[in-house]
């Protein structure tokens, strides 16, 4: 299928009911891993739209990688899809943003980063979507924390896009991230890599959610048979290792702590090596809705 024509999408839904800490229920909804690029479809805004106007979302989440490229900011018809999608989902609710590799690092050229941050500031505001630079923002009964995954965090390997563990583990340990422990403190960036070798950072956090996995396009009947046998991941990770229930969808990773991590939007190669890049897209894209609700008395 070509990533000109819409890929198909769903809605994944979650529940939280944590004890105390939420007095009226809250809708919030995730998307990332637009890669916007000049191959996408001019359609996938609507098919967004629509699933976002039904789930009503009391705030949304961009969870990064909005773009393929930082280049796509020098394509005129990029930047017009990317301002289009910023305005449509703040027009719906208040809308958050955080970074992936992709919005500011090249993914072809070994290290090559843009200074774009500017761009995104300027972008961001043009459009009120509020980016989180290592932030916290609050509302109601939520306190997040929005990670920024810099540019000494993801590293160049194999001429791809990796995350460097060392330096992520570094900077949470600066960052000093104090819990409040009357609200649910919710961390956002877009790798799930941090998970692995700094989790005692996150442990205070109530929910983690990532994105940088990657959706793709699949018969409708398919996904849901592919759901049916407990394999909501697809057949092959982001990471290249074919153990996919650990990957996406939604795990407890302590007792405190909650993850979820977003399939993304778009079909990609990404995310597997050749002859397997396609199995990837045994998994559609999806928007992830989280609905935080009072625990039952
Ligand atoms: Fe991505
Ligand atoms: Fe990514």
């Amino acid at each position: 299928m070509s990533l000109k024509e819409t890929a198909i999408y769903k809605v994944q839904r979650y529940f939280i009911r944590p004890e105390a800490k939420i007095k009226d229920k809250i809708s919030v909804a995730i998307l990332g891993d637009l890669h916007i690029s000049p191959i996408v479809s001019e359609k996938q805004n609507y098919e967004i739209y629509k699933r976002l106007v039904k789930i009503e979302p009391e705030l949304i989440i961009l969870q990064g990688d909005i773009l393929d490229s930082p280049t796509e900011f020098f394509d005129e018809s990029s930047v017009k899809k990317l301002k289009d999608t910023l305005n449509m989902c703040s027009r719906i609710a208040p809308t958050l943003m955080v970074l992936g590799g992709h919005d500011f690092i090249i993914p072809t050229e070994p290290a090559a980063t843009m200074d774009v941050i500017p761009l995104w500031e300027e972008v961001c505001k043009e459009c009120k979507v509020e980016l989180l630079m290592d932030e916290w923002y609050e509302t109601k009964d939520l306190r997040i924390f929005g990670f920024f995954q810099d540019k000494d965090f993801c590293i160049q390997a194999n001429g791809e896009l990796r995350d460097n563990p060392e330096v992520m583990e570094k900077k949470l340990a600066e960052l000093k991230l104090d819990p409040d422990t009357d609200k649910i403190n919710w961390f956002v960036s877009h790798s799930p890599a941090l998970t692995r070798k700094a989790k005692h950072h996150l442990a205070h956090f109530d929910l983690l959610t990532f994105g940088h996995t990657h959706g793709g396009c699949v018969p409708i009947g398919l996904d849901a048979v592919m759901d049916k046998l407990n394999l909501h991941g697809g057949l092959v990770s982001p990471d290249k290792k074919p153990f996919p229930k650990a990957v996406r969808g939604a795990k407890q990773i302590s007792d405190e702590t909650s993850m979820i991590i977003n399939s993304g939007l778009i079909a990609t190669h990404y995310s597997a090596k050749k002859p397997l890049q396609y199995l990837n897209t045994l998994k559609r894209g999806e928007i992830t809705e989280i609905v935080f609700e009072p625990a039952e008395l």
